[in-house]
């Protein structure tokens, strides 16, 4: 089959590229309002882009046009986030933080997530999370009723065990994130994983 995405498939384009472009990481991004109240929501339309300057970007679309979703709102009043990485752990707390709450209205509360101050940015990080990454606003760039969210790391907090404390070596067993899988609500392990060495 092939998909026209400007015409007659317009409108099937998030479920067709969705549930192709997979498996996706999932950025569980907390950001703070001006009232100080902690936001906590995923985006799997995510990655990372770059390391001079360590670089990442993610998309949160339009609630409609021209509203941004919260986290969207308070990272262009605050100019700062933490991108939360997800593993088996805290699976159902991330899936929980998807509901759209009114603006304001923390995810975090009764959640059982307990939260620790940012060291770079005035943003608290998820400390369930296997991994978290302080980071400022680079920019936003608003692409239709998509807004690319591109963003500098400062600071990187692993758990425990990850990576090695002399040489930095990755103990890729011990970490487990979820990928996003296909549109709206599949999910994969990564538990079975192999090697290929590259060509000298
Ligand atoms: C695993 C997962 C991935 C998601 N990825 C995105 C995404 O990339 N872009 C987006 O706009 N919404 C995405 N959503 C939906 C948002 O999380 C949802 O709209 C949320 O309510 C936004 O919260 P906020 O208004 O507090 O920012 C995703 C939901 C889940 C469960």
């Amino acid at each position: 089959m092939t998909f026209d995405l400007m015409d007659t498939h317009a409108a099937s384009a998030y479920k067709i590229l969705s549930c192709l472009v997979t498996p996706r990481p999932i950025a569980w991004v907390t950001t703070v309002n001006a009232d100080g109240i902690v936001n906590a929501a995923p985006f799997s339309f995510f990655n990372v882009f770059g390391s001079k300057p360590p670089l990442l970007a993610f998309a949160p679309g339009d609630r409609e046009p021209g509203v941004p979703k919260d986290t969207a709102r308070n990272i262009r009043q605050q100019r700062a986030f933490v991108v939360n990485l997800v593993d088996e752990g805290v699976l159902q707390a991330m899936n929980a933080s998807a509901r759209p709450l009114p603006y304001g209205v923390s995810e975090i509360e009764g959640s059982g997530l307990n939260l620790i101050p940012g060291e770079a940015v005035d943003v608290p990080r998820i400390a369930e999370a296997p991994a978290s990454l302080e980071c400022t606003e680079h920019s936003t760039i608003e692409i239709g009723g998509n807004r690319l969210v591109i963003g500098i790391v400062h600071r990187v907090h692993a758990r425990d065990g990850l990576f090695d404390s002399e040489n930095l070596a990755f103990n890729a067993p011990a970490y487990n994130p979820i990928g996003r899988m296909a549109s709206p609500s599949w999910y994969c392990h990564t538990t079975d994983l192999f090697e290929i060495k590259r060509p000298q």
